[in-house]
């Protein structure tokens, strides 16, 4: 099986895209430590671990739990993040620190934390999880679509200075997923109905975590060994281009 026993990192994996990544893994083979900054479930081969991503002493410890309990790290899939809505003139440093400390530093946290791992072992996965939000900007989300667009530029810089370690580095960036916080915003309305955003994707449907769960199988998989430096757009057709 693919992921064979190995260990896999996936943070913000208590709701939404993350869960659904969690779960395909564990199904895949892996062993998979959860982080979340909230209180989450555990399951078959899903072992939660609490940590916020943006601080680096919580990401550690909670990586070296991991290690301990569960063996040496070969896969991080880093999805946790928060996306805020404010308009840009209105946003203060603090709302723009935060946004970049969780999605971008935080990612930064957990690659780097966990990396060494995988180099040891001349075998491993880093998964980025950014955004269709980068790839062609979102109105009031300045420091999000920021904050994603850095892990481009994040993933394609390791994918080349890793290249020969036997590590590969990619992107997923998804867009229109349903999810729990997505229903939140719609409940709120901030966002249109899923019906409403289905007439603009040219597949006629919006995705689901488990659409996005299917990339970072493939990605981590070894016959994936290939494939580094890349983003797979997974949008059912929105933004090709
Ligand atoms: N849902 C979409 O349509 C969509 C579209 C494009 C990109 N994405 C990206 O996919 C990923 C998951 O999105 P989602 O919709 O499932 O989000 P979500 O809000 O439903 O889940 C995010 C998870 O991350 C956790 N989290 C937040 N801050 C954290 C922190 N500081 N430390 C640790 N965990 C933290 C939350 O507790 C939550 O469990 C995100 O990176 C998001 O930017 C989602």
């Amino acid at each position: 099986m693919a992921g064979a026993g190995r260990v896999a990192v996936v943070t913000g994996a208590a709701a939404g895209i993350g869960r659904a990544i969690a779960e395909r893994l564990a199904k895949d083979g892996f062993k998979v430590a959860a982080l979340d900054v909230a209180e989450q479930t555990g399951g078959r081969d899903i072992t939660g671990y609490r940590a916020d991503v943006s601080d680096r002493a919580q990401v550690d410890a909670a990586l070296e739990a991991a290690r301990s309990e569960l063996g040496p790290l070969s896969v991080v899939v880093a999805n946790a993040a928060v996306a805020l809505q404010q308009p840009f003139l209105e946003m203060t440093l603090d709302q723009w620190n935060s946004t970049l400390a969780i999605n971008l530093t935080g990612t930064f946290n957990v690659v780097q934390s966990a990396l060494p791992d995988l180099v040891a072992a001349g075998w491993g996965r880093v998964v980025l999880i950014s955004s269709s939000s980068a790839q062609r900007g979102a109105p009031n989300m300045a420091h999000y679509a920021a904050s994603k667009g850095g892990q481009l530029a994040l993933t394609k810089a390791l994918a080349m200075e890793f290249g020969r370690t036997g590590v590969t580095v990619n992107t997923v960036a998804p867009s229109s997923i349903d999810t729990p916080s997505v229903q939140k915003k719609r409940d709120a309305g901030k966002m249109p109905s899923a019906e409403q955003m289905a007439t603009f994707i040219p597949v006629g449907r919006t995705g689901t975590g488990e659409d996005i769960a299917a990339a970072v199988s493939y990605l981590v998989s070894d016959e994936a060994s290939y494939v580094t430096g890349q983003t797979v757009s997974v949008n059912g057709g929105s933004f090709i281009g």
